[in-house]
């Protein structure tokens, strides 16, 4: 049988295997997807024998988005723009294939929420790799987008890299115009500790939509929970997210698109 894996560390949390089996199931594909504890030192040479085992693809997720890059041979544009991947493939030829579906998912999400109309402007907070790892699919889909960090120059390199795909400016989080932006995206990693991006609020009461790259089971995220208590009308945590980058990886291997929508919908996993 075909095998493929998650790798991260942590990686307990992980609710990919249970994705792609539904997946699986649902477009009747005969395929193993296990989660696998990736060594924090030893990664490239685990990761190397996987795949000399015979497996056939992986993801990838924190903090090996950038090490399995440097594996790969061949690179789809989003992943070369995105400087990390979260996807690999094996190709006939033996060489690995760095994808990045991270973007496609957020996109994916954000259409499914009918959130995704041309030339809006879109507020992403935070510059790390989550932001870099999307904004080339945004851009492509015709987005406007403001990025805002606590560091401004890692915003400013972001913004400049991309400003070849479309219209991308940095700001400092604290110094955000006052302005209703269409959507305004939380891509910092604060929500890890149970806090929120320090922006504020008044662009967050102006915003006609909400979205958290994060996600939280049967809760709010901390952010979504204060969007909410701010009047924010419509919101979302990055569940369809998740499940929309897996659906990306899925049919790059098996040349299958999975329906998302049930699986989303009623957070089946
Ligand atoms: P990821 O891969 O999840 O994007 P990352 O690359 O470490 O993780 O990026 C984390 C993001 O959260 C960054 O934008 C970071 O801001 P800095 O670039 O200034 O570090 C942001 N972040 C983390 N802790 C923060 C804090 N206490 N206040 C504001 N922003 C924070």
């Amino acid at each position: 049988m075909d095998k493929y894996a998650v790798w991260g560390n942590p990686i307990a949390q992980s609710k990919s295997p249970q994705i792609h089996q539904f997946f699986a199931q649902q477009t009747r594909q005969k395929m193993e997807y296990v989660a696998i504890l990736g060594d924090e030192v030893h990664f490239e040479s685990q990761l190397l024998a996987f795949f000399a085992a015979g497996a056939k693809g992986c993801n990838i997720t924190a903090p090996f988005k950038q090490r399995a890059y440097q594996l790969a041979q061949v690179y789809s544009k989003r992943a070369l723009t995105a400087g990390a991947c979260n996807t690999l493939k094996k190709l006939d030829n033996g060489e690995l294939y760095a994808d990045n579906t991270d973007g496609a998912g957020l996109v994916s999400d954000l259409q499914r929420l009918d959130w995704l109309k041309p030339n809006q402007s879109i507020l992403i907070l935070g510059a790390g790799g989550a932001t870099q790892g999307v904004l080339l699919p945004l851009l492509q889909a015709r987005q406007n987008i403001t990025i805002a960090n606590r560091t401004l120059a890692k915003a400013q390199d972001l913004a400049d890299k991309f400003a070849q795909y479309g219209k991308v400016s940095a700001v400092q989080l604290n110094d955000i115009p006052a302005h209703q932006f269409n959507l305004v995206i939380n891509a910092t990693s604060l929500g890890l500790q149970g806090q929120t991006a320090p922006i504020n609020q008044d662009i967050l009461k102006l915003a006609h939509a909400v979205y958290d790259m994060q996600y939280a089971k049967q809760c709010d995220t901390p952010f979504i929970a204060w969007a909410k208590s701010l009047g924010v009308q419509n919101l979302s945590d990055g569940f369809g997210m998740l499940v929309g980058q897996a659906a990306h990886s899925f049919a790059l291997w098996r040349g299958v698109m999975p329906d998302v929508t049930s699986l989303i919908i009623q957070e089946i996993i």
